[in-house]
């Protein structure tokens, strides 16, 4: 059985926080159980929005792999690595400039949303109109099947999918197409290749439709075969026959509930943020400083947990158990708020323990966590060497 190969990328922005965790790497940590996964730092991406502050890039880099590391992402499962260790993606970038239509890339949502949340810097810059595509050659380079992205990447999802088909039509043919059909076909398995060629040769040679459709039904059952090997079946069914890049999907995270401590979407800028290495007395402070209903002003005001921020942390760390106590105390006001906090303090506290011992390991050698990112960008660049070649040589580069 064939596995697809997943690929995620995220910005080098330092520490991870309760956000990350819950929004992106537990998935991370869960999907590394099932398939080929791929995570990198996208180092050149903070570069097309913080040109002008680059001093942070490398420790940001070596901190979020730490947090990745702590999490649970695990190198002996996961290919952890740094884009701009892999200059193929810069290469990648270059040539698919040469086909991708300005207009694509002017209506990606994100590009006038951001130019205009940043107004105070200037993103009237070619690096910044080009990063979707440069996200585009990171997904393309490793032919990955899958993308696990929240809901503000889908469109770039989306237009990595018309460039690798705009890519595919223009330059079509594969070195040695015919010979790995054959090899895709043989990945079928006996039976269904020998009714494959059956159905090919009725189509091909006496332009039977319905045998097309057969066939094409037949390459979305088989369970065998990687996008890959599909994408080219489709081709060579067809008799056209053309396949260098594989058009990924986006695995759609669920957003992150994961409120901050003021109850807004956590986040570094609005400083409400529990790190994920922060020390157990800062956890504790800071949730028992935490915002709550403003109507509680006293302990024997009720209140409505539907209004504190305090109770979205409890819908996520709490049992039902502990919920239907919290509902319960703070509308009769039976309960005081730093007593309802106390649940959620250690919640977070238990869930955050093993993370911070893994931590410790990568904190005190940085040297492994450099190994950890060489060892990580060779095997990438492997993969994505296997692809330029494919790439240059359709272009007509050799
Ligand atoms: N653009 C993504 C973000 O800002 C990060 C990213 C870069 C990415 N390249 C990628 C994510 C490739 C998935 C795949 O969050
Ligand atoms: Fe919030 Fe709990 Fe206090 Fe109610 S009792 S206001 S839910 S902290």
């Amino acid at each position: 059985m064939y596995a697809e190969k997943v690929l995620s990328g995220m910005r080098p922005t330092g520490r991870m926080h309760l956000g990350h965790y819950h929004g992106a790497l537990v998935n991370w940590v869960r999907l590394q159980e099932n398939y080929p996964c791929l995570f990198f730092v996208a180092d050149w991406h903070a570069l097309t929005t913080s040109y002008d502050d680059t001093g942070t890039i490398a420790d940001s880099t070596r901190e979020m792999v730490i947090d990745w590391l702590a999490a649970g992402v695990d190198p002996a499962k996961s290919t952890i690595f740094v884009q701009s260790k892999v200059p193929e993606h810069a290469e990648l970038t270059l040539l698919l400039g040469m086909v991708t239509p300005l207009a694509w890339l002017e209506r990606v949502p994100t590009y006038k949303d951001q130019i205009e949340k940043l107004s105070h810097k200037d993103l009237g810059t070619y690096g910044f109109l080009g990063y979707p595509l440069m996200q585009a050659a990171d997904i393309l380079i490793y032919r990955a099947d899958k993308v696990p992205v929240g809901e503000d990447q889908v469109p770039h999802i989306e237009m990595t999918r018309e460039i690798a088909r705009r890519f595919n039509h223009l330059f079509g043919r594969e070195p040695g197409f015919e010979d790995k059909a054959r090899e895709s076909v043989k990945k079928m398995g006996g039976k269904l290749g020998k009714r494959f060629d059956e159905l090919r040769k009725r189509f091909t040679e006496k332009g039977d439709t319905d045998a097309l459709a057969e066939g094409q039904a037949l390459l979305h059952e088989a369970g065998s075969l990687s996008n890959l090997d599909r994408e080219r079946l489709f081709g060579y069914l067809e008799g056209s026959g053309k396949l260098i890049l594989v058009e990924p999907g986006a695995l759609l995270t669920e957003a992150s509930r994961m409120p901050g401590l003021d109850g807004q979407k956590m986040s570094k800028s609005y400083g409400n943020t529990i790190a994920l290495r922060d020390d157990p007395e800062t956890i504790t402070k800071k949730i028992r400083t935490m915002q709550t209903d403003p109507q509680r002003a006293r302990r024997t005001d009720p209140g409505d947990p539907e209004k504190c921020p305090v109770w979205q942390f409890h819908q996520i760390y709490s049992t039902g158990e502990v919920k239907d106590w919290v509902q319960q105390g703070c509308r009769s006001a039976g309960i005081g708020c730093l007593e309802c906090k106390q649940p959620v303090i250690e919640a977070v506290l238990k869930e955050q323990a093993p993370i911070r011992e893994r931590a410790l390991r990568f904190q005190e050698d940085p040297a492994l966590v450099d190994h950890i990112i060489d060892e990580g960008s060779a095997k990438a660049r492997a993969l994505a060497q296997d692809t330029m070649r494919d790439v240059r040589a359709s272009m007509g580069l050799v």
